[in-house]
């Protein structure tokens, strides 16, 4: 049978992405990235550990190689990711006494990454997530207590987006976080982009990374999420969606049975009946993989088998795969 193109069977909607890491730019898994995606999102390549390990010393090798293959085969980019808690050197934070450094230290260092990254890639990176995971919604104002708060308050989130537009003027500037769906969360970081829109701060969209569970969490939680952010005046973007066999971390299978599959299968195309109704608020859908083997959650949270993807193992479609093209 032919198989639909995902990026074909979702053309009047949104562009579909795929994370990805270097060893996929090669053979069959490069082959099903160019057929089916749009657009590509490098997994681990942009963020910082890799990109400045130490200060002042960028290495492009990764991402160089990474972007090229989108460019070459007229796939859009999403640049993941510049100011983060994680993946990130401590060195960005901390002086040889490990001291926290300065609010100026802390923003020179920004700006020199952030205007050599995001200059490096102008006009190729369509899309930045500028901040990732800033909103701890166990704290009483929302803010994750991350190095960059501790030293700069909310404030280092106008600085980080006011350098990336300055090094990019054209690039669509997000702010990206994990569970969106819980009001309270979701409620902090609407607030958030409000009080960053109200000062002029060039923030373009909220990332949705969704990463969920078979059974959790409930799809109208998703939907209520995308509805509350709809006023804020900014574009919205599923970055990292996968969907996870597991619903704890002690649990743990040997293979994916017919009825998880199915299962599966029915909650894929239900959600992406919810983005379809939203799609004009939503600008892109991209899968944290293509397929089960190279899922991030292999080793997360613990290392066990899961199948969170469209694809399989043998990069063979799933019964997932089939419901979002069918369902069209
Ligand atoms: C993950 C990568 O997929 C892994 O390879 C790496 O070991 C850890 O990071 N949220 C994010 C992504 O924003 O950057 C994370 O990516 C997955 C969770």
């Amino acid at each position: 049978a032919t198989i639909t193109p995902l990026k074909t069977a979702f053309a009047s909607y949104f562009p579909i992405g795929t994370a990805f890491s270097n060893d996929e730019l090669y053979g069959e898994s490069a082959n099903l990235m160019k057929k089916h995606f749009a657009s590509v999102t490098p997994g681990n390549v942009l963020k910082w550990d890799a990109t400045e390990p130490t200060e002042g010393n960028f290495n492009f090798t990764g991402s160089d190689a990474a972007v090229q293959f989108a460019v070459d085969n007229g796939m859009k980019v999403r640049g993941h990711t510049l100011v983060w808690h994680s993946q990130t050197p401590n060195w960005v934070f901390y002086d040889s006494n490990n001291q926290l450094v300065t609010k100026e230290v802390l923003y020179a260092r920004m700006k020199a990454h952030i205007d050599a990254v995001v200059g490096r890639y102008k006009g190729k990176i369509y899309a930045w997530d500028v901040a990732n995971e800033v909103i701890d919604e166990s704290q009483s104002d929302g803010m994750r207590r991350s190095p960059w708060y501790q030293i700069a308050g909310e404030e280092y989130l106008e600085k980080a987006f006011i350098y990336a537009h300055a090094a990019d003027p054209n690039a669509k500037l997000f702010i990206n976080d994990y569970n969106t769906h819980i009001p309270a969360k979701a409620q902090f970081l609407h607030d958030l982009v409000q009080r960053l829109k109200a000062k002029g701060v060039p923030i373009d969209g909220i990332g949705e990374q969704t990463h969920i569970n078979l059974d959790y969490p409930s799809l109208s939680q998703i939907e209520d999420s995308i509805v509350k952010f709809s006023d804020l005046g900014v574009t919205q973007e599923i970055t990292e969606l996968d969907m996870s066999i597991y619903g704890n971390s002690s649990q743990s299978y040997t293979s994916l049975s017919t009825a998880q599959a199915t299962q599966q299968a029915t909650r894929y195309a239900a959600l992406f009946e919810i983005f379809k109704r939203h799609k004009d608020q939503i600008t892109n859908v991209t899968f944290w993989g293509q397929d089960d083997a190279h899922s991030w959650l292999r080793t997360f949270p613990v290392t066990r088998l899961d199948w969170p993807l469209l694809f399989d193992d043998n990069l063979q479609s799933k019964p997932a795969y089939w419901s979002l093209v069918n369902a069209l």
